[in-house]
């Protein structure tokens, strides 16, 4: 369970007499005791000869979006395609490491890749809706599993789920391919979440939209994260800082390919980073 009432008001506890803020209650729980749906252990990756990632370990809490941040090349697509097996499409990969999902590793002998993509949806930077109809676009992947549901029932509850419903539900037939870029983004969030995955893996999901449909992407991660659990890549840091419960900070130099520097309450990576290196990327100092 997730840190219960982290959200409540110094109301719920009316007993304490004391002055002063008091901030025990709304404290996050400490990482290793918190309830990690993914977990990363010991992780380093290889393109060919090349290294991407080096040693990486984090976990993802349940119902929380975790924002990856750091400069171009530092790893973070690498890692995010790593945990729902993408990476493997790509020839001349090699991973060492765990990566836990609900405590079995996915990489384990006998997980289903297929399983694996179906537990964790992923939203890539551009939008890709397929070349078909809104409504096919939704059935895909739902077909492809097997749903045995009412179709109608979760092409509405999907396209409710991103928030874009609305928009849309004139005129189902029209092609996805249709629709602005936001609109677009927000199918394929539909997309995503129609065949009920864990984790929904977000690669930079607005960085090429305009401005109000960014803000309605970052709205509908803080609506989704309370059925999923949200890993979101993003070069925006006040994004980061918006939409994120928690933050992990990245790096590549000359040594060390790959390597995570920090990982915390975002509001500590943002206030009060305990590594140089943090300070100066979120200070703009580099990167
Ligand atoms: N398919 C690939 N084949 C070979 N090398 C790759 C491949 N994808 C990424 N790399 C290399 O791995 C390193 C990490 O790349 P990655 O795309 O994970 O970084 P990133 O942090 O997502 O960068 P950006 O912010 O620019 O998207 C880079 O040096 C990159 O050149
Ligand atoms: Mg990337």
């Amino acid at each position: 369970m997730g840190p219960a009432g982290s959200g409540g008001s110094m109301s719920d506890t009316p007993g304490r007499a004391d002055s002063g803020p008091v901030a025990a209650p709304q404290q996050a729980m400490p990482e290793h005791e918190a309830d990690h749906v993914v977990e990363v252990r010991r992780l380093s990756l290889w393109y060919g000869e090349v290294q991407a990632l080096t040693d990486v370990s984090m976990g993802f809490p349940r119902n929380k979006v975790t924002a990856l941040i750091g400069p171009s090349g530092c790893g973070k697509s690498s890692l995010l395609r790593t945990i729902n097996r993408m990476n493997e499409l790509i020839p001349g990969v090699r991973t060492e490491g765990e990566v836990l999902l609900n405590d079995v590793d996915v990489y384990g002998k006998n997980v289903d890749s297929v399983e694996v993509r179906r537990r964790v949806g992923m939203v890539f930077q551009k939008p890709n809706p397929f070349p078909r109809s809104i409504r096919e676009n939704i059935l895909y992947g739902a077909k492809i599993n097997g749903y045995r549901g009412d179709y109608d029932e979760l092409i509405e509850r999907s396209l409710k789920q991103a928030a874009i419903w609305d928009e849309v539900k004139s005129n189902l037939k029209r092609s996805g391919l249709a629709l602005s870029g936001g609109q677009q983004q927000r199918l394929c969030i539909a997309r995503a979440v129609a065949i009920s995955p864990e984790v929904l893996l977000m690669d930079e999901p607005a960085s090429a939209l305009d401005p109000i449909s960014t803000v309605k992407i970052e709205d509908l991660m803080r609506e989704l994260v309370t059925n999923y659990t949200i890993i979101v890549v993003t070069h925006n840091l006040q994004q980061a800082a918006r939409v994120s419960d928690y933050t992990g900070f990245m790096l590549s130099d000359e040594e060390t390919k790959g390597q995570l520097v920090e990982f915390g309450a975002t509001n500590d990576i943002f206030t009060a980073p305990k590594d140089k290196r943090t300070e100066d990327y979120i200070t703009g100092r580099f990167g």
